[in-house]
């Protein structure tokens, strides 16, 4: 717990100089400290005044009592962060549907999963996700229904179907035989296809476009190093995307695949796992983000194969986990700036925080750590003026914790308070 000064009895606001609106606010916190996440700097004492679900005013706690009428929430005992953001989920799948289980999963499953997954997730204090590949549109409607409040979740963008090669890791049904027949809905050749296809998924509503330039771990018959798409096809996918006001998340494993996708104008590498030092420049050169998934390696690897994992996907994973963690320490170190993104559903939701131990382990400092779960997340996904700070403006998206995560960063595996657009969802 944190040393702090106890509440006098009486409840205390701040002073509302400088407040963003004129009516009043509805709800006060207060927050034993608050981090802030840019400066990377605890802040003893703070009053956050709340109106219609934004943040209107940070303070000073004064001990001046709070207008009748208001709500008050205590948490004089807590640490109160912006809430988390994971760049890198699929709520629409669970862990336990890997290799053939993923076959006999429905599309009405797929999505009645997403629901359950969605509250799991903003329990766990992730009031922001980027979720990059569901099937049939399903993640579109799930986004929609939680803005609109008839579903608990958290804030989601969402890219559909992943646009990939025939046979590609993002066209992931390589598991059929091919009397069946199926082709999924994102497989896309050439580059008028791949346009025809972003345009489609932009046409069904999605904010980003996910695409993969290399195979991957848990596709059957997919290498890691090979690519998928030409640079010419990369390029092709990236401008259509971009024309239409879209970012682009490119799936890269090999190196070559890395470098395409940089080189396309990619918006963000995920997993970026085999880097050599000019690719690591060539990122920072263009301000390509990269979101490294490094805890799920040790998930895969223990409860992998009770889950469905492929054997080939188990070989895979031996081959890519350990050398992903050092090229995250190497790429940390030359100034590649990083975004928290963790894969879940590989491994269960909800354990999305426990990345963070490992990203400190692994060369961040806490506060970097923190910083790529909020501010930098945000950025990337182009909400930076709505989320990943405590500010006057900003949605009311906050969680608590009891002690200083900047001190021990495994703390925010246990949020007990969340909070997003002012609605309570967790309370201690
Ligand atoms: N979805 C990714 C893939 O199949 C998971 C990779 C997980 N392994 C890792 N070391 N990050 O390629």
């Amino acid at each position: 717990m944190l040393d702090l000064p106890r509440n006098s009895g009486i409840l205390a606001i701040g002073l509302l100089v400088g407040s963003v609106s004129n009516a009043e606010p509805d709800t006060y916190i207060r927050a034993g400290a608050i981090i802030d996440v840019a400066a990377g700097e605890i802040l003893d004492n703070r009053i956050i005044a709340i109106e219609d679900g934004a943040i209107a005013a940070v303070t000073l706690s004064t001990g001046a009592p709070v207008p009748t009428g208001a709500e008050f929430i205590d948490l004089s005992g807590y640490t109160v962060l912006p809430g988390l953001i994971d760049a890198h989920t699929h709520l629409l799948s669970d862990s336990d549907d890997h290799g053939l289980n993923s076959l006999v999963v429905s599309l009405p499953e797929a999505t009645i999963n997403g629901v359950k997954n969605a509250a799991t997730t903003l329990q766990a204090g992730f009031t922001t996700v980027r979720n990059v590949g569901a099937p049939g549109y399903a993640d579109v409607a799930l986004r929609d229904a939680i803005a609109a409040g008839e579903v608990a979740g958290p804030r989601m963008l969402v890219s559909g179907p992943p646009v990939g090669i025939t046979g590609g890791h993002c066209s992931d049904n390589n598991l059929l035989p091919y009397e069946y027949g199926v082709t999924e809905t994102g497989v896309a050749d050439g580059p008028w296809e791949i346009r025809q296809m972003v345009r489609q998924n932009v046409k069904f509503g999605v904010d980003l476009i996910k695409t993969c330039s290399t195979g991957g771990v848990l596709s059957a018959g997919t290498r890691l190093d090979a690519i998928q798409y030409t640079l010419e096809e990369l390029e092709a996918l990236v401008d259509e995307a971009h024309a239409h006001g879209r970012k682009v998340a490119v799936h890269a494993h090999g190196n070559a695949g890395i470098r395409n996708a940089i080189l396309a104008g990619a918006d963000s590498i995920e997993h970026a796992s085999f880097l050599s030092d000019d690719v690591i420049e060539l990122a920072k050169e263009h301000g390509t983000r990269f979101v490294m998934d490094i805890y799920v390696t040790e998930h895969i690897l223990t409860e992998g194969e009770a889950n469905g994992v492929l054997p080939e996907s188990l070989d895979k994973e031996r081959e890519v986990g350990a050398i992903q963690r050092e090229s995250f320490s190497q790429a940390h170190a030359a100034g590649v700036a990083m975004v928290y993104g963790t894969d879940s559903a590989v491994y269960p939701h909800g354990d999305n925080a426990r990345q963070f131990s490992r990203m400190v382990q692994f060369g961040m400092t806490p506060a970097e750590a923190i910083r790529s779960a909020t501010v930098s997340a945000a950025d990337l996904l182009g909400v930076g003026d709505q989320v990943g700070r405590i500010a006057a403006g900003l949605q009311a998206d906050l969680v608590a914790v009891s002690g200083n995560p900047l001190e021990d960063i495994s703390i925010l595996e246990q949020v007990e308070f969340v909070m997003k657009g002012g609605v309570v969802y967790k309370q201690p």
